[in-house]
């Protein structure tokens, strides 16, 4: 976990007092570098990494990865339009929604992105309106445990995605009614997947389900590839998995007599470790157990502690050098906002400048309003120089939508 922009921090402190806090900022080099090493390790095969972008929208990420080669993965009719909006063309999108009607569905088809569908209903009614003349591709549950928290675990048999692997007797014979054009099979099983065996276990599934349509283009096996959070960390080694998984697939398409694309769709290995949540220590108080450090952000701007118990390092970035001592790094928010318990940290002053890490995936993206509080501001570093991506909310934000009676 060499990190360059922590172990010499001057440039993360100089945005923070260019743009103030609580800030996010981004490295795009790292997501370039990310991007690169997958593609570098699945170089054997028709391979097409399609971002997750639910875990960070903002538009000149997503031009970073479009211009590095990447294409896109959606999950809603906005997702897909911020990715025209980025200049992503449609056939480079992948549409996968959940719990979605037709009419969601029919606004994705005339876009002309992939659809990919994850109910035998919707497939049906699918069948209905278009018949074989719009391809699709579908989602199968493997029935496999992959990923971290329950929360964020969607292959096993009780998760509402995807069409069961056991239902293919009645998948089938949808599609004959309707003569539906499958061209691609899909699944996502999970975030932070810690075995590559589990990978591979699932794809097995897959493969198999692939096997019983004769018109494929392309197999996606999603995303959920781990990336460490702390020293020591479990990380899915990419250059392992592309080895396996490119033997494995090779000899699939042997047999299938045709070379097929294999397509994958990750969020955070991209993205998750660009990023840099900066708040500033407000209030240092030792209580009769513990010593809070209390900052400028809170589970408003970064849910994952509070939501999944997930662990992200935090760096006193103003005093690097500091004793370490042990403190509760805590949020603003009125309700218990835990950043990280128990850390020991340097040496922490009130005014110093905290780096909260692994905030690239799944921060800006899911944070919210709450407490009438602000939205962060966020910055892009690319080569050296920082640029303003997105600005910090203000008065006006809070009040646009409200209607006065
Ligand atoms: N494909 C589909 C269909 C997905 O639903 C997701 C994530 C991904 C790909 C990308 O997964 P990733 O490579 O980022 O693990 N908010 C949670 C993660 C929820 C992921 C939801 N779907 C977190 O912060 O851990």
């Amino acid at each position: 976990m060499d990190d360059l922009l922590i172990s010499n921090p001057k440039k993360l402190l100089d945005c923070a007092a260019e743009f103030g806090t609580p800030l996010y900022v981004y490295d795009g080099n790292k997501i370039v570098s990310q991007y690169k090493r997958l593609k570098d390790a699945f170089s054997g095969l028709k391979f097409r990494v399609h971002y997750a972008c639910k875990a960070n929208t903002n538009l000149n990420i997503l031009r970073l990865l479009k211009n590095a080669g990447c294409e896109l993965d959606t999950v809603s009719i906005q997702e897909i339009r911020l990715g025209l909006h980025a200049g992503f063309q449609p056939e480079n999108i992948m549409y996968t929604p959940n719990s979605v009607n037709i009419e969601e569905i029919k606004v994705a088809v005339e876009i002309g992105v992939n659809i990919n569908i994850d109910s035998l209903s919707i497939l049906e009614q699918f069948g209905n309106v278009y018949g074989n003349k719009v391809p699709v591709c579908i989602r199968i549950n493997p029935h496999v445990v992959a990923g971290g928290h329950s929360k964020i675990q969607t292959g096993h048999i009780d998760s509402k995605f995807g069409i069961s692997y056991q239902q293919m007797r009645l998948l089938n014979r949808i599609i004959d009614q309707y003569h539906i054009d499958v061209q691609g099979v899909h699944m996502h099983n999970g975030s932070d997947i810690k075995e590559i065996d589990t990978f591979m276990e699932a794809v097995d599934v897959l493969l198999k389900v692939a096997s019983e349509f004769k018109d494929l283009k392309y197999i996606d096996f999603g995303g959920g590839i781990k990336v460490p959070y702390k020293e020591g960390d479990v990380e899915t080694n990419v250059e392992e998995l592309g080895t396996k998984m490119t033997k494995k697939f090779k000899a699939f398409c042997k047999e299938y007599g045709r070379e097929l694309e294999l397509w994958c769709e990750p969020g955070k290995f991209l993205v998750s470790e660009s990023g840099y949540l900066l708040t500033r220590v407000n209030i240092v108080k030792h209580t009769v157990s513990t010593v809070f450090a209390g900052v400028d952000s809170g589970l408003n701007h970064l849910i994952r502690p509070m939501m999944y118990n997930a662990y992200h390092r935090i760096v006193n970035i103003s005093n690097p050098k500091g004793l370490p001592r042990v403190y509760s790094v805590v949020g603003n928010i009125c309700e218990t906002d835990t950043f990280g318990s128990d850390r020991k940290i340097s040496e922490i002053r009130e005014g110093d400048i905290l780096a909260i890490l692994n905030a690239g995936a799944y921060g800006f993206s899911m944070s919210s309003n709450y407490n009438s509080r602000f939205r962060p501001a966020e910055v892009l570093l690319m080569d050296g120089s920082a640029k303003l991506i997105r600005k910090r909310e203000e008065m006006e934000d809070l009040l646009r939508n409200q209607v006065e009676i």
